[in-house]
């Protein structure tokens, strides 16, 4: 991958897929890819490649989709985070190789796709995403739902990322004077339940905080969607520093910056 942040650039969530489907070598390359998926909580995560008839999938928000990656991870603390970061790598892989993709976590009949993937007690299966061929042309519910969670926008530079402490705003100007400005830029694209965007990010020197800003409704005391949210941020500042030449790692160990309200620590990346 040449530039992390094209990839990031040129994706989008897709709902209209062109009918035809999916060649068995580009499943075939996606599967190979997941087998080497890691993620910083060491935490395994369950890939399953499923034909929509056959298993009976659909999702009313999705049309002319024939496949979809299905993915489960074992309950417990960062399994979220964890499963954000890796599923992401693989949707990523397939927009490299041509196919859309869409994060699914709520508009999808539940108990099915559990069934299909065969999710079992102590499991849980955040989300799907559909695969295929983007159609020429939107259908008329994916315009519509793309203009209800105002998928083309985003937060500004200053409501997201911050330099020693909340209080300290950080702009495109002063990020590009950090070094960080498509790292930043790579986690504001990123896709996000309901468009929500909750990624916030303090500097400290050469560490990156990273904190959820909670919204009402996302956490159904199983699983918190929006920290699947801030493991795919994870995987797109870490990837966009790789690109870029530059590495680092994860490690969680809270600084004790003082949060504003629903905000809580997940992480600390700590890069040259
Ligand atoms: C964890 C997660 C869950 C999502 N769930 C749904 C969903 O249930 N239905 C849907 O149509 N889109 C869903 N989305 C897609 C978001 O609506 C989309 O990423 C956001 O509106 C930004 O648009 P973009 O991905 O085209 O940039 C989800 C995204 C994420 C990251």
């Amino acid at each position: 991958m040449d530039n992390f942040l094209d990839m990031v650039k040129s994706r989008r969530s897709v709902r209209t897929f062109d009918g035809n489907g999916v060649k068995a070598e580009d499943v075939d390359t996606l599967k190979a890819f997941a087998e080497n998926i890691t993620n910083p909580y060491g935490i395994d995560i369950i890939y399953d490649f499923l034909e929509a008839k056959k298993n009976n999938l659909s999702s009313p928000v999705i049309s002319g989709e024939k496949f979809y990656i299905t993915a489960k991870v074992k309950a417990g603390k960062y399994s979220e985070e964890a499963y954000g970061y890796s599923f992401e790598a693989l949707l990523i892989k397939a927009h490299e190789i041509g196919l859309g993709t869409v994060w699914i976590g709520g508009t999808m009949p539940r108990e099915k796709f559990e069934e299909a993937a065969k999710v079992s007690e102590g499991e849980i299966m955040p989300c799907v995403s559909p695969i295929g061929t983007v159609a020429d042309k939107m259908s008329i519910k994916e315009g519509l739902m793309r203009k209800g969670v105002k998928a083309d926008k985003r937060f500004k530079f200053e409501e997201l990322f911050f330099d020693g402490s909340f209080e300290n705003a950080v702009d495109e100007n002063k990020a590009r004077e950090m070094g960080l400005a498509d790292a930043f830029e790579a986690v504001r694209l990123a896709p996000s339940a309901v468009n929500k965007q909750p990624w916030r990010i303090v500097v400290q020197g050469n560490c990156a905080h990273f904190y959820e800003k909670k919204d009402k409704g996302f956490d159904n005391g199983v699983y918190d969607l929006q920290k699947v949210d801030i493991g795919i941020a994870m995987y797109h500042f870490e990837q966009q520093l790789i690109s870029e030449g530059r590495k680092g790692q994860f490690e969680v160990s809270d600084p004790g910056i003082k949060m504003p309200a629903d905000v809580e620590y997940i992480t600390t990346y700590k890069f040259d």
